[in-house]
């Protein structure tokens, strides 16, 4: 079994703000995987690389390293090749390049290379879509977070405003069409693990879900 924290779920269901908070409370590394997919598609564009050359993308990431650094705030930040893309990554830009990339066998199992890496010196959160039924299937702790399409709506809107791309109906139809994409997808489809605890927090509130799952995992890891 893997000293791993397996956090994967749609997006939108808080399961990054969880995994963050996770990782603070039990002084133990965070790892991110969709900035991993962020930063594939960040490099690639630096080195005008198309986001659908599945063979260029996997020599590329043969070269690259990706590391997570310790800031003076103790969040955990992703390096790649010494450089810091930072906010760089949240464009809805690279969002789509990291999709896109994210379709490909190749670039995933390169990822998955890297990702596996991460754990040589104890416990790790980590966060994405296939941690527990890919990356590591034999975690000790598997959590897959979800909410409702509309709840997680309301949130995006709450969290993003105008940015969130049109009224509650519209923004939760758009999740739901994703979702249906993400799990119908032939490669690595978001689906909970058979083993994963499935946590549906639509009538949840943050901090419900937050000490349910740290309760959960503190005396193992603390
Ligand atoms: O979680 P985040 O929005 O940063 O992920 C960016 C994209 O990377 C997702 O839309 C998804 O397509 C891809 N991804 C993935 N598997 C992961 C993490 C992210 O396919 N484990």
């Amino acid at each position: 079994m893997d000293n791993v924290i397996a956090i994967d779920g749609p997006s939108a269901s808080g399961k990054s703000t969880l995994a963050r908070n996770l990782s603070a409370a039990l002084h133990i590394p965070y790892i991110n995987t969709g900035s991993m997919f962020r930063a594939t598609a960040w490099a690639a564009q630096k080195r005008n690389i198309a986001w659908d050359d599945e063979p260029a993308l996997a020599a590329m990431l043969k070269d690259l390293t990706m590391e997570y650094r310790t800031n003076s705030a103790g969040e955990f930040e992703l390096f790649c090749d010494n450089a810091f893309p930072g906010e760089e990554l949240r464009s809805t830009e690279i969002a789509a390049g990291a999709s896109k990339a994210g379709t490909l066998p190749m670039v995933r199992s390169e990822l998955k290379r890297l990702q596996q890496n991460m754990n040589k010196s104890g416990w790790i959160v980590m966060e994405g879509r296939d941690i527990g039924t890919v990356i590591f299937p034999e975690a000790k702790f598997k959590f897959f977070i979800t909410a409702s399409p509309l709840e997680r709506a309301r949130r995006r809107l709450a969290q993003e405003g105008n940015k969130a791309g049109g009224t509650l109906e519209e923004v939760a139809a758009a999740i739901a069409a994703r979702d249906l994409q993400d799990s119908t997808r032939p490669v690595a489809p978001l689906k909970p693990a058979d083993d994963a605890e499935i946590v549906d927090n639509s009538n949840m509130t943050y901090e419900e879900t937050f000490n349910y799952i740290y309760n959960k995992v503190k005396d193992a890891v603390l």
